[in-house]
């Protein structure tokens, strides 16, 4: 495929971290950045507003969406994200999405995040990065990310039930028929549980700059 600049794949399980260093990955090199779960989690929230099981066939709203659909403020909410992950593993919702973001990256490339970006979408991308970490690390970011206080009662119930949300979700994303969430044999792992974003990002484009020379 032709493309108008180079392709960074970032994909790795939920709350890694990738969002975040996809974004200034974009930002350092003046690429555009697509979060390719928005486009999941629009699609299962308009399941979820048609009152449809998120198992329940849901093409027909991948086929139809709108910049709208995916500007919605209420996107990150954890019935969302569980919403996404089960009309994700539908076939032909998938099949809706792969021109949406091929076409994303063909003017000027881009940084994508997802699960399936270096397998998938773009096999052939420049640089694949697969950003990870382990549960108990990515719940206690996401609580905090989220405004928790770590040291308030209820608090550690609340992060182990974050993590166990997680764990389904990764297991659903990484277990599913179609384009299952999986490190490319050519990509980098980061494993960010001792670093710091700023860390996580210096790792990253040192790794994608060498790629790119
Ligand atoms: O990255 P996220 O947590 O916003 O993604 C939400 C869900 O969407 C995730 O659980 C699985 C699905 N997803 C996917 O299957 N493929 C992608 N490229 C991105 C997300």
């Amino acid at each position: 495929m032709k493309q108008g600049g180079p392709v960074i794949a970032v994909d790795g399980p939920a709350a890694a971290g990738k969002g975040t260093l996809a974004k200034r990955l974009a930002a350092a090199l003046s690429l555009p950045y697509l979060d390719t779960g928005l486009l999941y989690r629009a699609v299962g929230r308009l399941a979820l507003d048609a009152g449809q099981d998120p198992a329940a066939p849901a093409a027909h709203f991948a086929e139809t969406l709108t910049p709208e659909d995916l500007a919605r403020k209420d996107l990150r909410a954890p019935e969302v994200a569980a919403a996404a992950s089960k009309v994700a593993a539908q076939p032909a919702v998938r099949q809706a999405l792969v021109e949406t973001q091929r076409r994303f990256a063909a003017a000027q490339g881009a940084v994508l995040d997802g699960r399936d970006i270096g397998t998938v979408i773009f096999p052939h991308a420049d640089v694949k990065l697969f950003i990870t970490a382990s549960p108990a690390t990515r719940a206690l970011r996401r609580f905090l990310q989220l405004g928790g206080d770590q040291t308030a009662p209820g608090a550690a119930a609340q992060i182990a039930e974050m993590e166990d949300a997680l764990k389904t979700r990764d297991a659903a994303d990484a277990g599913r028929d179609v384009a299952p969430m999986q490190v490319a044999a050519d990509a980098q792992i980061i494993e960010t549980d001792s670093l710091t974003a700023d860390e996580v990002l210096a790792l990253a484009l040192a790794y994608t700059r060498q790629r790119l020379d």
